[in-house]
């Protein structure tokens, strides 16, 4: 097949493109600066952005099939504020879906976030629930996923809650009790990779939508403390009452952009990001068996950090992310614009 991913250059982009090659088929990764050096070989590059559609129409010619994967992060207060979120998510994938009409394609993959609901409580997931619906009035062939966190080399969770919770004695919002299911990143590119190729009159992933989770339900503080005994330190959790937890943050979204970026310590967060610690980010059934999976099959957080099976998940270079490489930087800034808040 020949298949266009957007947002190829991504944490999850980098290593579907390698999964899709192995698979032998042709790919191509789209993004507002993709670098070719960075991508898997034989993967080509096309350069647009999903909020200027005549930016990206171009690359869906000849497509088969269309992965969408880009995103604003849900752990930072995006640039240019949460309205991002509905450019990117919601207005975005308009655009995805309108070229892929436009041009033929069958089948879209659609990237979605587990609570995702144009009802949702949070900017991210009402703009990911807004999305869904535009992919299911869509005329192609489509399948959604919702995954809880990915965890594998180039990712962004742990090496956050690292910086969130750091060592040795460390606040957290309700003691850092939310639940997350990990995934890694080398068992859910497969389950993407499989849904895009089905086809034909027994597709058993057409028109579905998947909550995808790892083997375990871990709290932010079990995340914390994992992450910390990897590299040999330990993490004393300390509660800070929710309710105090959310005045903080949400005075938060009362203070520019530019500032929180300048003064070092404060997290580029806000009202968001405290009402999304409200709610666990673990599925309610995990749909890994319609991939003919069981969670024994999936690797474990601590395994991964323990180096058990190398932490290489992948051929693929990581340029700008590894464990202790992230900032608190916003995380990849997708508004394409220079607008701040
Ligand atoms: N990682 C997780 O734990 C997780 C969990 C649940 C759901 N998801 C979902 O999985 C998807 C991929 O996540 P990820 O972690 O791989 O994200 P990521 O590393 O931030 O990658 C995002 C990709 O989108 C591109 N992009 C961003 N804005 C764009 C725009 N306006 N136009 C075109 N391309 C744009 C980025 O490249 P440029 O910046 O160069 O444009 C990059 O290639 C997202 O939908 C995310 O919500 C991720």
């Amino acid at each position: 097949m020949n298949v266009l991913v957007v947002g190829g250059t991504g944490f999850i982009g980098k290593h579907l493109c390698v999964e899709l090659r192995e698979r032998g088929h042709e790919v191509t990764a789209l993004s507002r600066s993709p670098e070719d050096e960075t991508l898997p070989d034989g993967v080509e590059t096309a350069m647009g952005d999903v909020t200027a559609y005549d930016s990206i129409e171009g690359a869906f010619e000849g497509k088969d099939a269309v992965v969408n994967l880009v995103a604003l992060s849900p752990l930072f207060r995006p640039r240019g504020g949460d309205e991002m979120h509905h450019r990117v998510h919601r207005d975005g994938t308009e655009n995805v879906v309108r070229a892929a009409e436009s041009h033929g394609v069958r089948r879209l993959v659609q990237q979605s976030a587990l609570g995702a609901d144009p009802n949702a409580e949070t900017a991210y997931l009402r703009s990911k629930g807004q999305a869904e619906e535009i992919v299911r009035n869509s005329n192609l062939e489509w399948v959604i996923f919702r995954p809880s966190v990915i965890f594998g080399d180039g990712e962004e969770f742990v090496p956050y809650t690292k910086k969130l919770a750091p060592p040795y004695v460390t606040p957290l919002p309700g003691g850092g009790k939310t639940r997350f299911q990990p995934i890694w990143v080398g068992d859910f590119v497969p389950m993407l990779a499989d849904a895009l190729e089905a086809s034909g009159e027994s597709d058993p992933h057409l028109g579905k939508t998947y909550e995808i989770g790892g083997p375990e339900a871990l709290t932010l503080a079990e995340v914390a403390k994992l992450a910390h005994a990897a590299d040999g330190r330990s993490v004393g959790v300390v509660p800070i009452p929710m309710a105090l937890a959310g005045l903080g943050l949400k005075s938060l979204d009362f203070v520019p952009g530019s500032v929180l970026d300048a003064v070092p310590g404060i997290p580029r967060m806000g009202s968001d990001q405290y009402r999304s610690l409200k709610f666990d980010n673990t599925t309610d059934t995990n749909d890994i068996d319609a991939f003919g999976l069981e969670e024994g099959d999936l690797l474990r957080l601590s395994a991964y950090l323990d180096g058990s099976r190398g932490g290489n998940d992948t051929d693929v270079t990581v340029v700008d992310g590894g464990p202790d490489a992230l900032e608190s930087d916003g995380g990849s800034d997708a508004s394409g614009t220079d607008t701040e808040t």
